[in-house]
């Protein structure tokens, strides 16, 4: 398998991602959660990456994806974890230039997915080896992980992730609804090797390698 997942993430020091679930990352921007290095740093990530998984909550709270032209020439495919579909009003529907995946454990509006030129690939967690298979055969190799706490929980618990870097930013958020970096229930703790660290401004720009 020449598939290579690395999640993606700013964090802040108690490990949220975010105040509230539907949060964008302009207005994470807004109270200096993160800042242009941090955004700077995910469109170098961008640039070397073929495909991108997110979940839908962070889909709905973007409303699109990054327009970003990887070294390949071409936009990183964009494929979201959904089980209820997507908002059409989402500009994602849009997007003619990305190449767009729905994933989902059926069939979520099919027709509004062939008007866009939306793909809809069916797997659920249990189907996740094929669906790694899948993003082999598609040449989808270099691939990016960028949450949120549910998806990236799913991807953990299931032992797909190879690389974490690791936005580590300098504020505690404890909210009651924020987000996790990963979502509680894993069975059993994922362990990572520390590769990098980078400190730039208040930032700590953080590689590690999962144990595997
Ligand atoms: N700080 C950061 O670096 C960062 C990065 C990413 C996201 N975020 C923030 O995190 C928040 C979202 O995180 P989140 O944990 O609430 O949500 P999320 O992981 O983005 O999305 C959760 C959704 O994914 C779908 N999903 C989960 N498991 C699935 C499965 N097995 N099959 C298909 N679909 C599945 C479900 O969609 P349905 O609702 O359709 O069922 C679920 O509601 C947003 O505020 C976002 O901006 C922050």
């Amino acid at each position: 398998m020449n598939v290579t997942i690395t999640n993606v993430m700013a964090i802040s020091l108690d490990g949220m991602i975010g105040k509230h679930a539907l949060e964008s990352d302009s207005e994470r921007r807004a109270y200096d959660f993160t800042n242009m290095d941090d955004r700077e740093f995910v469109r170098e990530q961008l640039e070397q990456a073929d495909a991108v998984i997110t979940g839908a909550n962070s889909l709905r709270a973007s409303g699109s994806t990054w327009a970003v032209t990887n070294d390949r020439g071409i936009n990183p495919a964009w494929i979201v974890f959904t089980t209820r579909g997507l908002d059409e009003h989402l500009g994602f529907w849009r997007q003619k230039n990305v190449r767009r995946i729905v994933v989902s454990p059926f069939p979520v509006q099919e027709s509004l997915c062939t008007a866009m030129g939306v793909e809809n690939w069916i797997f659920d967690e249990k189907s996740l080896p094929e669906f790694m298979k899948r993003l082999d055969a598609e040449g989808l190799s270099r691939v990016l992980l960028f949450g949120g706490g549910s998806i990236n929980k799913m991807f953990y618990q299931n032992d797909l992730v190879d690389y974490a870097k690791i936005t580590l930013c300098p504020l505690i958020i404890a909210g009651i609804n924020s987000p996790r970096f990963v979502d509680l229930g894993l069975t059993k703790p994922s362990h990572l090797r520390a590769v990098s660290s980078v400190l730039k401004g208040d930032l700590v720009f953080l590689t590690y390698k999962v144990k595997k």
